[in-house]
C-alpha cells in the first residue's frame, strides 16, 4: 500500500487500485509549492474536519478529478451547496466502499469551514483496505476514546504531533498505548511557527518509547 506525504496532514494512500487523498492542504503551504494539485487525481478524498489547513484544496482537487468526497454529514452538506456530491457519514458509522471499509471515529478538536459554516464534529477514520488497518486520527487531543481501537490490531496510525492545536509529541506517544499500535506516521507539524518541532528530538523520543516513527519529507513515499 503506497503512501505519499504532501505536507501538514495531507497523505495519498493507494490501495485496491484506488487513490485516497486525506485532508488536502497543499497550495497554501510554501513547503509543498512543487506539488501540482491537478496531477494528483484521487478517486476519493477523505476529510477529517473543516479547518482550512485540511480543506484548502478540497474543492479545486475534487473539480479537477471528479473524486468522491467522504466526510461528516455537515461538510457533505456544505459541499452539496457548491454542487459537489459527497458521501456523508457520522461518528461511529462505517461504510463499505469499493476500496474497502471506512469507519468514522471521534476526534477531540473543533470544526468550522473556512467561510464560517459549521463543519459538524471533527473526526478521524479507520481504513480497512488491502489487508491493512490504518487509523488516520485527524486533528485531535489525546482522548480515552482511542482505547476503543485497542483490539483493532491496527497496522499503522497517522497522528498529529505538532502541539498547540493538537496532541504534541508526549501525548502522541501516550496515545499509541491507547490504540495499541507502534507504527506511526507523524503529521501536522512544522507548517506554521506555532507547530514547529525539533525533528531529531521528536524521533529520539518516539524511538525511546519503542515506536517505529516516520516523519516523511514532502513528496516522500513509503509502503505501509
Ligand atoms: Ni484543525
Ligand atoms: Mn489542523
Amino acid at each position: 500500500m503506497k503512501t505519499t506525504y504532501y505536507g501538514q496532514s495531507t497523505l495519498m494512500i493507494e490501495t485496491e487500485g484506488k487513490k485516497l487523498l486525506f485532508d488536502p492542504f497543499i497550495t497554501p503551504n510554501p513547503a509543498a509549492k512543487d506539488i501540482d494539485i491537478h496531477s494528483l487525481k484521487p478517486d476519493d478524498i477523505l476529510v477529517s474536519h473543516g479547518h482550512g489547513d485540511h480543506v484548502a484544496d478540497l474543492v479545486a482537487i475534487q473539480k479537477s478529478s471528479g473524486a468522491k468526497v467522504i466526510c461528516i454529514a455537515e461538510i457533505a452538506n456544505w459541499l452539496g451547496k457548491q454542487g459537489i456530491e459527497a458521501h456523508g457519514m457520522n461518528i461511529g458509522g462505517g461504510f463499505n466502499f469499493e476500496f474497502g471499509r471506512v469507519k468514522m471515529v471521534n476526534a477531540v478538536h473543533s470544526s468550522t469551514m473556512p467561510d464560517g459554516a459549521s463543519g459538524g464534529n471533527p473526526a478521524g477514520f479507520v481504513l480497512y483496505s488491502g489487508g491493512k488497518k490504518i487509523y488516520y486520527a485527524g486533528d485531535t487531543a489525546l482522548t480515552y476514546d482511542m482505547k476503543l481501537l485497542a483490539d483493532e490490531d491496527l497496522d499503522w496510525a497517522v497522528l498529529p504531533i505538532g502541539d498547540n492545536y493538537t496532541m504534541g509529541i508526549d501525548d502522541a506517544i501516550k496515545s499509541t498505548d491507547f490504540f495499541n499500535c507502534k507504527n506511526i506516521i507523524g503529521v501536522h507539524y512544522d507548517t506554521f511557527p506555532v507547530i514547529a518541532i525539533d525533528k531529531d528530538e521528536a524521533v529520539a523520543k518516539f524511538i525511546k518509547a519503542g515506536i517505529n516513527i516516520k516523519l516523511l519529507a514532502i513528496g516522500e513515499e513509503i509502503e505501509l
